[in-house]
């Protein structure tokens, strides 16, 4: 895959990570140009998700760069990789919500570590966030465990969205979820898109690859095996990613 430094906001190049013996990536390399949306796809333990924290610097490649917004992230302190995060938001897998505090009180904690504000403009951003992800002022005062897992699913993106990132890496937003809850994620990243985020959308849910993202990649042995526009892969379904889709051994 050739790559594009001039136009890419997000560009990993040969990246390698082994656990042990155990060599998960091999030479990953993409690019998402900004205010894209990447589907990254691939079987459970290719190491997506591994992808994706390393984005944020929560790993550390064996080889290779992670560059964000022209800036090199793999030698990054500590310091800096707050700054870093603060441009990036990772939407968990799982929502990661802290489940002693209510769901104001988890909005609220971001804003409280990173930033000046006072607690009226606290509130005000809370209630304005929960309306974007289609949540009731009602539910500033639950907490995470009396909520749908659609409704934590969604607490969840909010929260990640409180800095206004420029990058949001979405880790399998839509697992579990019925199609009413599905939809209305579909719509909160729909709508961050047109706010200009870069994003990665990291699933196995295609109906959801389909409706947000502009191009897919297939992460299999390591690499990045194959790489599609949506509209090719719409109209042109061949190779080991179509394969891969509808459920075939690859
Ligand atoms: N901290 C870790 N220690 C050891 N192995 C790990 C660690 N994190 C991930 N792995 C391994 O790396 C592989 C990729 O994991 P992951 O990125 O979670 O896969 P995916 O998200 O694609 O399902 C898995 O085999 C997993 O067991
Ligand atoms: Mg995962």
């Amino acid at each position: 895959m050739s790559s594009n430094p001039q136009k890419s906001y997000i560009e990993v190049i040969d990246f390698h990570k082994s656990f042990g013996e155990k060599r998960v990536h091999a030479g990953v390399s993409f690019y998402v140009r900004k205010g894209e949306c990447l589907g990254l796809i691939g079987g459970s333990g290719t190491g997506k998700s591994v992808l994706l924290r390393s984005l944020v610097g929560l790993e550390k490649p064996d080889k290779g760069q992670i560059i964000i917004d022209g800036e090199d992230i793999v030698p990054m302190n500590e310091r800096q990789l707050v700054e870093v995060r603060k441009k990036v938001a990772y939407a968990f897998q799982g929502g990661a919500l802290f489940d002693s505090m209510t769901v104001y009180e988890n909005l609220a904690y971001p804003l409280r570590e990173h930033t000046k504000m006072t607690e009226s403009e606290i509130a005000a951003q809370i209630r304005a966030q929960l309306e974007e992800f289609g949540l009731d002022a009602t539910a500033e005062k639950l907490y995470p465990g009396s909520l749908s897992g659609g409704m934590q699913k969604r607490v969840g993106l909010a929260r990640a969205m409180m800095m206004h990132p420029e990058v949001v890496l979405y880790d399998e937003p839509t697992a579990g979820l019925d199609p009413y809850n599905t939809k209305r994620i579909q719509e909160s990243i729909l709508k961050m898109k047109a706010k200009g985020v870069t994003s990665i959308l990291v699933t196995h849910d295609m109906p959801t690859v389909y409706a947000v993202c502009d191009k897919v990649a297939l992460l299999i042995e390591g690499r990045i095996g194959e790489q599609y526009t949506i509209d090719k892969l719409k109209t042109e379904p061949s190779g080991v990613m179509t394969q891969f889709i509808n459920g075939e051994s690859v």
